[in-house]
């Protein structure tokens, strides 16, 4: 674990985050991503927060195993779980956790869907289907609507609890791209097939944060947020004047300075011996690929004290190689914190495109052995 270098999470700036995405949908419910951590941020911790502070009362995991520990360190939290990716209901010891634990799990094939319906001690429990409109990852087949109304009816029920499906691109315009305009209208008629079947439909959700941004889709009764709350817009940089999103990113990638030393150009730096691109100084911090802090990092830049830094050489597994020129030298001390990246959300989706990732990778990236700390605790 390291010791300086952490990840702080900004619990204000999260529960500002959820005001301003009310003020965008304020008649939806919100059922909030969480999963891979809370997209690195610690889901225990957020998913505490989210629920005591902010009243959230609906969260969505890939895993069972992610949902299981919800459950199981958050014990008196009344809310509701869903797991849409890993849900293996046909599995006996999964199909026990679902049912003892109240995790709804997302069905989204018609395999799962059958073993659903037909086993009795699913009966009761709510149904919730996503299909696919156009994703074309996991979802169930439009085309077999009318089979699965048929075998909804056969196994007794009369509604749905959650129907859902998924934007591919929502990062682009919700008008303009015919992918989005397209996968709402399969959805409206999808809704429309389940109704005039007399199949009630109780809650309905189709928008992830891009969509969110834009103000699509929020004719449904929720809504599913997942980077836009601890953040970054996930538009296309193209798209991002049409965005309504004004939040800040929740966390500071924290680290400091290990030491400090002047270089000349072309001077040999590190693993691989990398030239040195001028005379200047070489600050070397406290994050290596051991913490998600990649090789291919190389290159990108990141601003301190008002000089801007350069990744130089191979990033290590424990450390890495920030270039300054010689103006820097006076700002540059070992000991020091430095901050790869702040509460700035343009600075964070600029540095996401320099390191050629995108930002939910960037904040996944990042290894348990950086510490996420909380403010409010
Ligand atoms: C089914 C589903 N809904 C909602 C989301 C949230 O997406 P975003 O983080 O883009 O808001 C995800 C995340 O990938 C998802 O898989």
């Amino acid at each position: 674990m390291r010791f300086r270098s952490r990840l702080f999470v900004d619990l204000s700036k999260f529960e500002s985050n959820f005001s301003l995405l009310k003020e965008i949908c304020p008649s939806n419910e919100v059922l909030f991503m969480v999963k891979a951590d809370a997209y690195g941020h610690g889901a225990v911790p957020i998913v505490r927060f989210s629920y005591s502070e902010l009243g959230i009362k609906e969260f969505g995991t890939a895993t069972l195993g992610e949902a299981l520990q919800l459950r199981q360190e958050i014990p008196d939290g009344e809310f509701e779980i869903y797991v849409f990716s890993d849900i293996q209901i046909y599995l006996k010891e999964c199909a026990e956790q679902y049912l003892n634990r109240r995790i709804i799990p997302v069905i989204s094939n018609k395999e799962d869907l059958d073993y659903f319906l037909k086993n009795s001690e699913f009966k009761h429990f709510p149904l919730t289907l996503k299909f696919n409109t156009g994703m074309n990852r996991l979802g169930l087949d439009i085309d077999q609507t009318e089979e699965i109304i048929l075998d909804i009816k056969k196994s007794g029920r009369k509604s749905i609890y959650h129907l859902m499906s998924h934007f591919s691109s929502a990062s682009l315009s919700m008008s303009k791209s015919k992918r989005n305009v397209q996968q709402l209208e399969k959805f409206d008629s999808l809704k429309n097939d389940f109704q005039s079947a007399g199949i009630d439909v109780e809650r309905t959700s189709l928008s992830n944060s891009g969509a969110i941004e834009q103000k699509g889709g929020l004719s449904e009764t929720h809504v599913r947020p997942g980077l836009m709350m601890y953040g970054p817009s996930s538009l296309i940089k193209p798209e991002r004047p049409n965005s309504f999103w004004k939040g800040e990113i929740i966390s500071r990638l924290e680290t400091y300075i290990i030491r400090v030393f002047e270089v000349d150009r072309g001077m040999p730096l590190g693993y691989g011996a990398t030239p040195c691109p001028d005379d200047g100084f070489v600050a070397i911090i406290a994050l290596g690929y051991g913490d998600g802090f990649l090789t291919r990092f190389q290159g990108a830049t990141i601003p301190y004290k008002g000089h801007l830094g350069k990744i130089v050489g191979r990033v290590n597994m424990d450390m890495a190689q920030v270039f300054f020129d010689k103006s820097a030298g006076e700002a540059l001390k070992a000991g020091e914190v430095f901050t790869v990246w702040d509460h700035n959300p343009e600075r964070f989706l600029d540095f996401a495109e320099q390191t050629g990732t995108i930002p939910y990778e960037l904040f996944c990236l990042l290894t348990s052995r950086v510490p996420r700390t909380y403010n409010l605790d």
